[in-house]
């Protein structure tokens, strides 16, 4: 096969966590290094992909790629992707975006009086939903990471956002995952499945990378 398989390829791909605001100071976050993501924005890269990545805030080492936008919120993410999802062949989703945001952030540092404090939270929008939804959507590739049950709601992301591919991975206890050096993936699309055994980062995404080219090839051949 060619070594750059994927040169001319304009891929979009998003990383890391979002921070969701609550006051000047605070926000709602979740546990994702953002590694998974970079590790497969360099393979791709490797690949010949004009890779440009879309990171939440992660505290990585600058990844070899072609363009780096940073952004800090869902809403921030979600406009960074669609100004570029038009020009791209390939859409890759592996941040963990917040599926909600504060309301109402408050402009003000929130002083600590009242004995409770109630949080009103509203839902982001799905990027890599919206992005799959477009008259001509790139190949879409999304993540799944589920701490149960974990093929059967793949299976039904895959179907439910109209995606390509989808990689999902087990999350919580003694699996890999979020703030690990490994992961293990179970890569399904529409009429195949592939395991790939728990692995170092780097290496899981040069395999999770090839499985792209393949299906990217396969789709663009019918
Ligand atoms: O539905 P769920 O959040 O589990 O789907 C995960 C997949 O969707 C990941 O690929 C993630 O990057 C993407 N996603 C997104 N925008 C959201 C929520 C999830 O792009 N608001």
């Amino acid at each position: 096969p060619p070594a750059r398989p994927l040169a001319g390829v304009r891929l979009l791909l998003t990383a890391g966590p979002t921070r969701e605001p609550l006051d000047p100071v605070r926000f709602l976050g979740n546990r994702s290094s953002g590694r998974m993501g970079f590790a497969l924005a360099e393979a791709l890269t490797e690949l010949g992909a004009h890779v440009v990545l879309v990171a939440g805030p992660v505290t990585l080492p600058a990844p070899r790629v072609a363009e780096r936008v940073d952004v800090e919120t869902a809403l921030d993410m979600h406009g960074a992707v669609m100004e570029r999802a038009a020009d791209c062949d390939l859409f890759v989703a592996t941040a963990a975006v917040a599926d909600y945001r504060p309301m109402d952030p408050a402009e003000n540092k929130i002083k600590k009086n009242a004995d409770e404090l109630t949080l009103r939270l509203v839902r982001n929008p799905d990027i890599l939903a919206e992005v799959a939804a477009l008259d001509s959507p790139p190949f879409t590739v999304g993540f799944a990471a589920e701490t149960d049950h974990v093929e059967e709601y793949a299976r039904d992301k895959l179907k439910r956002k109209k995606l390509d591919m989808i990689a999902a991975n087990q999350v919580g206890g003694t699996h890999g995952g979020f703030e690990r050096a490994e992961n293990a993936l179970t890569v399904i699309w529409r009429d195949g499945q592939r395991e790939l055994p728990m692995m170092d980062k780097t290496q899981l995404a040069r395999e999770l990378a090839q499985l792209i080219v393949e299906r990217y090839q396969e789709h663009h051949a019918a």
